[in-house]
């Protein structure tokens, strides 16, 4: 059985404007693809291993290309969990708002946790090369304000390093769907979540 993972970093649960939006898609990838399973990962709830100077030195041990041994194995344990629950995914859905014209901690976090040499990408003679092959990704974000002009694209720091980190481990085939703007007009904001609703369930049923 295929699995989605689906990865949430808001703490707002039945407030969210993101999940609303969310909710769509998997409503209709439900339907669409009735032999999926979807897992749920809620960084918001998930106890995270912290990266102290063991598990950080244990990246320098990977990254000088050798392998992780007693310390360093040891103190890595709860990121190869991490890990290995990532890349039991034969797809992801990302439910994350824009904070400060990016992602929030939480999901930063989780990116500095699994994003490791060996695991998620390697060095090659020609440079790295992403291990995450094959799979897809629908993020689904909302922002208070709107990032769709010139001027105001610049302060978007959320899509273009959503794409660069996941796009740097293998992911290419990446969709968005943004509710924006939410924070500008309760009218406004419920005409927005429905529209992305729309274009959320029509990822959901071309995965
Ligand atoms: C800590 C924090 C930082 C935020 N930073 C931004 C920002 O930089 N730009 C923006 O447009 N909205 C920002 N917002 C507003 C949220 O992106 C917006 O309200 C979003 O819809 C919240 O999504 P949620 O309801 O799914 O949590 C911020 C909100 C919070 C709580």
């Amino acid at each position: 059985m295929k699995k989605l993972l689906h990865i949430i970093a808001t703490p707002r649960e039945d407030e969210s404007r993101t999940l609303k939006v969310s909710a769509s898609f998997l409503e209709a990838f439900a339907t669409s693809h009735p032999d999926w399973v979807v897992e749920t990962l809620d960084l918001s709830k998930e106890e995270l291993p912290a990266l102290t100077v063991k598990r950080v030195d244990g990246k320098y041990v990977l990254l000088s290309g050798k392998e992780l041994s007693g310390q360093y194995r040891t103190a890595w344990q709860e990121i190869v969990l991490q890990i290995q629950r990532f890349l039991s995914a034969d797809a992801y859905l990302v439910s994350t708002p824009m904070w400060n014209f990016s992602i929030p901690y939480m999901l930063k976090h989780y990116l500095d946790v699994i994003v490791q040499p060996g695991y998620l990408f390697r060095y090659t003679g020609s440079g790295t090369e992403g291990l995450v092959k094959n799979r897809k990704m629908a993020i689904v974000t909302s922002r208070g304000g709107e990032y769709t002009t010139p001027d105001s694209r610049i302060l978007d720091y959320q899509e273009p390093y959503l794409r660069a980190i996941f796009g740097f481990v293998g992911i290419q085939d990446i969709q968005f769907a943004i509710a924006q703007p939410m924070d500008l007009g309760e009218a406004q904001q419920a005409q927005r979540i429905q529209e992305a609703q729309l274009i959320a369930g029509e990822l959901a049923r071309r995965f």
